[in-house]
C-alpha cells in the first residue's frame, strides 16, 4: 500500500507541464473528488493497524505534493504567458472595470425625447452647418429684419448666406418642406450663438424644438401639451403663459413653471417672484407654413422651443452652465441615467 502511495509521489513530482488544460487534469485526478488521494483516504479503513500511521504520514505529504506541484505550474504557466492565461478561479477578486457616465446634457435630452415620443411625436435632425433661408427666412425673418439681433449669428466668412444655426427650428422648417401634415415631431439639437460666456449663456448650447400642425390645431392644444410636459419632466403641473414676441409664431408665449419660494435659493433663481422661464412657444405663423408649402387656410399648428442647458440646470439645481463644457469628471459622475 505505502509502496503505491510513494509511486504517485514519484509520478507527481515528475510531472511537468506549461499547459492550463493539462495543469488541471493533473490537479482533478489527484485531488479531484473522484481523484486518487480521496480513494486513498477512503482504504485507510483496509490498512492493518500497524501500518495505519505511516500510511497517513505519506498520504499527507502526497496530498502536500500535488497541492505544490499544482501551485508551481499554474504561477510558472501564468508568468510565462505574461500573465494572461486563464485560470478558472471563480473566487478570484475581479479587476474593476471603470463604467463612464452619461453627459447630464444627455441625461435630460433622453428623458424630454421619451416623454414626447410617448405623445407621438418624432423625431427630426438637420445640419448644424445651415443656410439663410432654413435659418431666417423661411421663419419669416426676412433680410434686414431687426429681430435677426435676438439671435446673435456666426456667419461662414466665405459665403454670409451660410451660417451655424442659432436654433433647431430650422430642422422643422425642413421637415415641413418634405411633410404634409399631420406633423408631430421633436428636434433636438446644437445650435450655436455669438454670446458673451458666462455663468448663463455659452456660445454653444443645445435646444429641443417642438412641432405639431394639423387641422384644427388651437392654442388650448399647445397649453395642454406643455403642460403635460412640465408635469412629466418637474412633477410640477403650474405653468404660466407670458405674452411675448418670435416673428415665426404668432400669437407668442414664454412658458413659466412655478418654481415656489420657499428657500433662500428658490428667491435667488426667481428674482423674488417663484416663477421660472423654461422655454418658448407659439401658433406657427402662417407666413412660415406657405413658406414651407403647407396651406394656411388648411392647417395650423403649434410649435415650442427649449434650452436643454437651462432644464438641466433647474432639475439639477447647476448654477454655471460652463460646467457643462468642461467635462470634468467630478462633476460627471455625480449624474445617474435612468434613461
Ligand atoms: N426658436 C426659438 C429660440 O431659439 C424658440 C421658439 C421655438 C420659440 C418655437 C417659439 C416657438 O429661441
Amino acid at each position: 500500500m505505502i509502496d503505491r502511495i510513494k509511486e504517485y509521489l514519484e509520478q507527481v513530482n515528475a510531472f511537468e507541464s506549461n499547459d492550463v488544460q493539462a495543469i488541471e487534469d493533473f490537479r482533478v485526478s489527484y485531488a479531484g473528488k473522484k481523484g486518487i488521494l480521496n480513494s486513498l483516504f477512503a482504504s485507510f479503513r483496509e490498512v492493518p493497524a500497524d501500518e495505519k500511521k505511516a500510511f497517513g504520514q505519506e498520504l499527507n505529504i502526497l496530498k502536500a505534493a500535488v497541492a505544490d506541484k499544482v501551485k508551481e505550474l499554474q504561477s510558472q504557466q501564468l508568468s510565462s504567458n505574461g500573465g494572461s492565461a486563464r485560470i478558472s478561479d471563480p473566487t478570484r477578486t475581479p479587476f474593476p472595470i471603470q463604467t463612464g457616465n452619461r453627459h447630464p446634457l444627455s441625461v435630460v435630452k433622453n428623458r424630454i425625447i421619451d416623454i414626447f415620443t410617448q405623445i407621438g411625436f418624432t423625431i427630426s435632425e438637420g445640419p448644424e452647418i445651415e443656410d439663410d433661408w432654413h435659418n431666417f427666412t423661411a421663419l419669416n425673418l426676412p433680410e434686414y429684419h431687426p429681430a435677426r439681433d435676438m439671435q446673435d449669428t456666426f456667419f461662414i466668412q466665405t459665403d454670409p448666406d451660410i451660417l451655424l444655426r442659432t436654433h433647431t427650428s430650422s430642422v422643422q422648417v425642413r421637415y415641413m418642406e418634405k411633410n404634409q401634415p399631420p406633423i408631430r415631431t421633436i428636434s433636438p439639437g446644437r445650435v450655436f450663438r455669438n454670446e458673451a460666456i458666462s455663468s448663463r449663456a455659452h456660445c454653444i448650447f443645445h435646444q429641443v424644438e417642438g412641432l405639431y400642425i394639423a387641422k384644427n390645431v388651437s392654442f388650448a392644444d399647445l397649453k395642454q401639451t406643455l403642460q403635460y410636459f412640465t408635469e412629466s419632466l418637474f412633477g410640477n403641473s403650474k405653468i404660466r403663459l407670458r405674452p411675448s414676441y418670435f416673428p415665426f409664431t404668432e400669437p407668442s408665449a414664454e412658458v413659466d413653471i412655478y418654481w415656489g419660494l420657499e428657500t433662500e435659493t428658490d428667491y435667488r433663481i426667481t428674482k423674488g417672484t417663484g416663477w421660472l422661464e423654461i422655454m418658448g412657444c407659439g401658433m406657427v405663423d402662417p407666413n412660415v407654413l406657405e413658406n414651407c408649402g403647407i396651406d394656411p387656410n388648411e392647417y395650423s399648428g403649434f410649435a415650442f422651443g427649449m434650452g436643454i442647458e437651462r432644464i438641466a440646470m433647474l432639475l439639477y439645481q447647476i448654477s454655471d452652465i460652463r460646467l457643462f463644457f468642461e467635462n470634468d469628471v467630478r462633476f460627471l459622475k455625480q449624474f445617474k441615467a435612468t434613461l
